[in-house]
């Protein structure tokens, strides 16, 4: 199937003809579209859209056409923010959190992130793929269609190393755009508790030359916060990673107020996710800085957070992403819809708002702002068609329903 025309669009949305990075402040309301439109998909690209009284002037339309009555069409999500290649969920920690534990004192314990680290070291990379696999297939059917996954689950070279060889089949073989992002300084090995330069030291001088040298990873990110890297260290690798052309994208002020947001935006971050705290010297660092932020709904809900402060920096002319953090241990969810709710609910934002939340600010945070994000012209063909609903805004309402019927991803359909 080389073309698709989808016809009698009941609103097509996020359309952009002279496309943008992203969109920020009240900018962030604003949600172009075509009403009773129609998409025309040519060789897995977006070729041309336009309204259905329009139509029949344009010459050689496609044969093959889906009817899109009632039904409104949208890019698929980016999901910018995940680390969904992992050994096994994690529900038994969650019950020690029911039972009052914190995040950090599950993680003092060897629990958290080191418990997924141990499973690593005996996973195979054939099973972790495998698992990996099915969460993307999940992901599709709830309308993603492009992934950032890290890595960061290993803690040694060669545990990191896999993990990234993992990410590197999925984006060969899964029909989903994919980045990768090295995660190497996830949180400390207990073997270096007590001197943790030392293992940044491993990080810069063992794990960072390996995978640049098999061109692993896009991205590299830091978990800079309170109990995990230091503003120093998190400055030594974003230094190091740049020599290897890493731009990174990083875990910051979700345990307080770190200082990541401004190492991040000093070394011209892609993103800084996360962000429950955030005050007006955060904000101040990231105005007009490209860095774009990004909320991760789901593990503030998970984790009974505090609320990053979204309407105050898009009061403040920033612009907001919403990713899922798809992880076993504080978002085990991959769910891009419930996200969206979560926008709505939690952080008061708009249905306009949490729309170019997920799709051109998403896009923008893992680098794929030129293809994806929007419906334009050239761009990849990854967009979903709703089912019969009754409107725009019943997208962040309904927050239990998937709302998707059909994914198309490279202009071909998937769901
Ligand atoms: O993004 N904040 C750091 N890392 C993950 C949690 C990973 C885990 O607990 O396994 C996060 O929430
Ligand atoms: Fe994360």
């Amino acid at each position: 199937m080389n073309e698709l025309l989808i016809i009698n669009i009941k609103r097509l949305l996020r359309i952009e003809n002279e496309p943008e990075p992203y969109v920020a402040g009240t900018k962030m309301k604003e949600l172009p579209g075509v009403q009773n439109g129609w998409l025309w998909i040519k060789a897995g690209k977006v070729f041309d859209f336009g309204k259905m009284d329009e139509l029949s002037s344009k010459e050689s339309l496609p044969v093959n056409r889906i009817d899109a009555a009632g039904r409104f069409v949208l890019p698929a999500w980016c999901d910018s923010h995940t680390h969904l290649v992992y050994p096994q969920s994690r529900e038994i920690e969650y019950i020690d959190k029911i039972k009052g534990l914190s995040y950090e004192e599950i993680a003092a314990r060897g629990g958290g992130i080191l418990n997924s680290a141990k499973k690593m070291q005996e996973a195979s990379e054939d099973k972790l793929y495998e698992d990996a696999m099915k969460r993307l297939e999940e992901t599709i059917r709830w309308g993603t269609g492009a992934v950032e996954i890290k890595s960061g689950y290993g803690l040694t070279t060669e545990s990191e190393l896999k993990m990234l060889r993992v990410i590197k089949r999925l984006k060969e073989t899964s029909p989903l755009t994919i980045k990768s992002t090295f995660l190497g300084a996830h949180s400390i090995p207990i073997e270096y508790r007590n001197d943790q330069s030392k293992y940044v030291d491993v990080v810069i001088n063992e794990m960072l030359p390996r995978v640049a040298e098999e061109g692993l990873a896009d991205f590299v990110d830091v978990f800079c916060d309170k109990g995990f890297f230091t503003v120093e260290d998190t400055d030594r690798i974003l230094e190091s990673a740049l020599k290897y052309g890493m731009r990174p994208k990083i875990h910051a002020n979700e345990l307080d107020y770190s200082g990541g947001i401004q190492i991040g935006v000093k070394h011209k971050a892609l993103s800084v996710d996360h962000l429950e705290f955030t005050g007006d010297d955060e904000i101040a660092a990231l105005k007009d800085s490209g860095t774009m932020p990004t909320i991760l709904p789901g593990a503030a809900f998970f984790l009974n957070m505090a609320l990053a402060p979204a309407r105050k920096m898009m009061e403040a002319g920033l612009p907001v992403a919403l990713a899922t953090d798809f992880n076993p241990g504080s978002s085990p969810s991959g769910n891009m819809q419930l996200i969206m709710a979560m926008g709505s609910i939690m952080y008061r934002m708009l249905p306009e708002e949490v729309i170019n939340a997920v799709t051109i600010n998403t896009a923008y945070a893992m680098g794929v702002e030129k293809e994806l994000g929007t419906i334009a012209k050239g761009k990849i063909a990854n967009v979903i068609i709703t089912k019969e609903i009754p409107s725009m805004e019943y997208m962040t309402y309904a927050y239990g329903e998937n709302k998707v019927e059909t994914v198309i991803l490279n202009g071909e359909v998937v769901v």
